[in-house]
């Protein structure tokens, strides 16, 4: 297996071969997910978390920038055997960041990266969900590229003890494979999710840094804000972004993407000179946002984690 360093950073990516995909399983190919490389478009620099974040965040960089003289040349191997590669686990609420962060990662590391979520990895063909892990795997190996597994915690959830149907036990199964593929793999893997507790203990033992992600408070949200909203978007007046900050209390940075993005989809269907963002529309989608969130139950935002 190779090594993360021997691609040199923005590289061209290869197209996988069609017969690679058909190696993941045995139903039919529309049914196959092609685990895809992609390069990353997003840097750590469009990552708005508070310091504390930042420096945790950093922290688990430099963890696996360093990994190789750790475990290889500084044999850490030789007491934490498990770790052929590394991997680290953002977690919290939906819309936070994660699924960002996990690309600013491997932007960081000039390695493309593969997003895996659940649904692609569970199949209805009986036998093809181990298929379809050791098919992630294997493309992320092939192409140098981080492994970003989102909803980790339906992927990586306790084993059923209990097993009294053939369903409960080709779960076990497949967390079983994942648990070997996850010892095999050379490279990074990052996990997201919005529920970990739902993590067996294996898995646990093998993050090497696990990141907490929050909503975002006042000062993070002011960031947000400024972030978000494109200088290019043209506004009415200039926009007092300390009222939006504290006008958004509880929502997350994605729901402020939405909120965004439907403020300036109302703004630009404005005849003449009213084709402009106001404020009272961002106000105005923020009370949306806050509105359906509290009367959808389950609402996640537009994107799942
Ligand atoms: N902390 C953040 N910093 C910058 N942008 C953010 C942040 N949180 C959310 N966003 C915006 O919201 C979008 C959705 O966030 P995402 O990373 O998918 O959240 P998660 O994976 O935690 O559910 C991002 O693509 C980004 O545009
Ligand atoms: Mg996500």
């Amino acid at each position: 297996m190779r090594g993360w360093k021997e691609i040199p950073a923005r590289q061209p990516l290869p197209r996988p071969p069609a017969t690679e995909q058909a190696a993941a399983g045995d139903g039919p190919a529309s049914a196959r997910p092609a685990f895809t490389p992609r390069e990353p478009l997003r840097t750590m620099s469009d990552l708005v978390v508070p310091r504390s974040v930042r420096d945790r965040i950093d922290l688990a960089l430099s963890q696996v920038d360093n990994h190789e003289i750790l475990y290889q040349h500084w044999n850490l191997k030789k007491i934490d055997p498990y770790r052929a590669g590394t991997a680290l686990n953002f977690y919290g609420p939906s819309g936070t960041g994660k699924s960002l962060a996990a690309e600013a990662v491997a932007s960081h590391r000039g390695q493309p990266f593969i997003e895996v979520s659940y649904a692609e990895i569970e199949s209805r063909y009986v036998g093809d969900t181990p298929k379809n892990i050791e098919a992630c795997f294997r493309q992320a190996a092939a192409h140098n590229a981080v492994l970003v597994f989102n909803e980790a915690d339906s992927i990586l959830g306790s084993r059923l003890s209990n097993v009294t149907q053939s369903a409960d036990h080709s779960v076990n199964v497949s967390r079983a494979v994942m648990l070997s593929q996850l010892d095999a793999f050379g490279g990074l893997v990052v996990f997201t999710t919005n529920f970990p507790r739902n993590y067996d203990a294996a898995f646990v033992r093998r993050i090497l840094v696990h990141v907490q992600f929050d909503l975002p408070d006042e000062a993070t949200r002011h960031a947000l804000w400024q972030a978000l909203i494109p200088a290019e978007l043209p506004r009415a007046e200039p926009l007092d972004l300390a009222l939006l900050a504290a006008s958004a209390a509880g929502l997350s940075g994605g729901d402020m993407v939405n909120v965004v993005k439907a403020a300036a989809s109302l703004a630009v269907t404005r005849p003449g000179p009213a084709r402009v963002l106001r404020a009272g529309d961002l106000l105005a989608e923020i009370a949306a946002v806050r509105q359906a969130k509290a009367e959808v139950g389950g609402y996640r935002g537009s994107r799942p984690s």
